[in-house]
């Protein structure tokens, strides 16, 4: 639910009951909640969030056989992992994954889920193509239930909402998290960096995007603090995964804590300060963070003398980096 302009907190469900939508299983139970936390953006549809919680599959499903199986044409899904379990089946992989994980999906990765438990699975994605139809549809399923299950219905909308093609269940085998490149854990970034209070880890590269966009977890100590460049260019969506935070946006300050979305938007100063240990993202991804803190960590290490604050300043602008300065309280 929105607390104000900038903060989304989903551990509070949202005032209006009908701002939730539903899928069901093949016999009829409700599968999902899905509600919309921000929309998508911009050429690429960036900065689109949905909130989801995937429901426990009914008793009686065959845990070998995945659930809408399904591959994209084009766009790209991220997905926070924030309670419960799953079995993933991915390029003929089947995969366990709980609670911490992340699970980024390419185009034309085919992927299908058994879901052990509820599992709260919190999605941005982009350069999806969006059938507004659907909208529609479910609309009219909703209101009439007793139209739900008519297939003329069913027919306004083919396609769903999204680029979702449907597959034959897939034949897998079983294979550790771990050799799953698609399932990322802070336990094993790309890369990972350390500042005094702050640890930057390289989740998911530009590369595994398209070259549209990253993500990146900084890992923040208790009196970390950091200050954006006076008017960002860049429009930020923040989300806390756990741990609490002060943020400063515009001239209005608000503690974020655990399951929080925070929207920066373009030219707004803003500011952060860590009030516990803390996993903060940014699901934006335009700063290009994995080669901005490759090169300073080489200059570091090979050429330290250059590392001067133009040094660092140029660095900074030519990877999009907007943070001036970082210390702790
Ligand atoms: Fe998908």
């Amino acid at each position: 639910m929105a607390i104000n302009d900038y903060l989304i907190d989903l551990k509070i469900p949202p005032a209006d009951p009908s701002a939730i939508g539903h899928n069901r299983f093949p016999n009829g139970e409700v599968s999902s909640d899905v509600r919309p936390v921000t929309p998508a953006e911009g050429e690429h549809g960036l900065y689109w969030c949905l909130d989801t919680l995937m429901h426990k599959n009914p008793a009686g499903m065959d845990a070998s056989k995945t659930q809408g199986s399904h591959y994209h044409r084009r766009g790209y899904e991220t997905f926070f992992v924030d309670s419960g379990s799953l079995w993933l089946f991915i390029n003929g992989q089947k995969v366990f994954c709980k609670q911490g994980d992340i699970v980024h999906f390419q185009p034309g990765q085919s992927q299908g889920f058994f879901f052990l438990e509820d599992v709260k699975w919190r999605g941005t994605y982009h350069d999806f193509e969006v059938y507004p139809d659907y909208k529609d549809v479910m609309k009219l399923k909703r209101l009439m239930p007793e139209l739900a299950d008519d297939p003329a219905l069913a027919g306004l909308a083919p396609l769903g909402m999204m680029d979702s093609n449907p597959m034959e269940p897939f034949l897998t085998e079983e294979a550790p998290v771990e050799s799953c490149s698609a399932v990322k854990n802070l336990a094993r970034p790309h890369a990972k960096y350390e500042f005094p209070g702050c640890t930057m880890n390289v989740m998911v590269e530009r590369w595994e995007n398209g070259g549209t966009k990253e993500l990146e977890c900084a890992v923040l100590e208790p009196g970390f603090t950091a200050e954006w460049v006076r008017y960002p260019e860049i429009k930020e969506l923040f989300y806390v995964r756990s741990g609490k935070v002060k943020f400063k946006i515009y001239n209005e300050e608000f503690t974020a804590d655990s399951e929080c979305v925070v929207v920066a938007p373009k030219f707004a100063p803003r500011s952060i300060e860590a009030l516990e240990h803390t996993e903060l993202y940014e699901l934006g991804g335009q700063a290009w963070w994995s080669l901005f803190l490759q090169n300073y960590a080489s200059i570091k290490k090979y050429d330290p003398a250059r590392l001067t604050p133009e040094t660092l300043a140029a660095l900074k602008k030519k990877f999009h980096v907007q943070i001036e300065k970082i210390g702790m309280k």
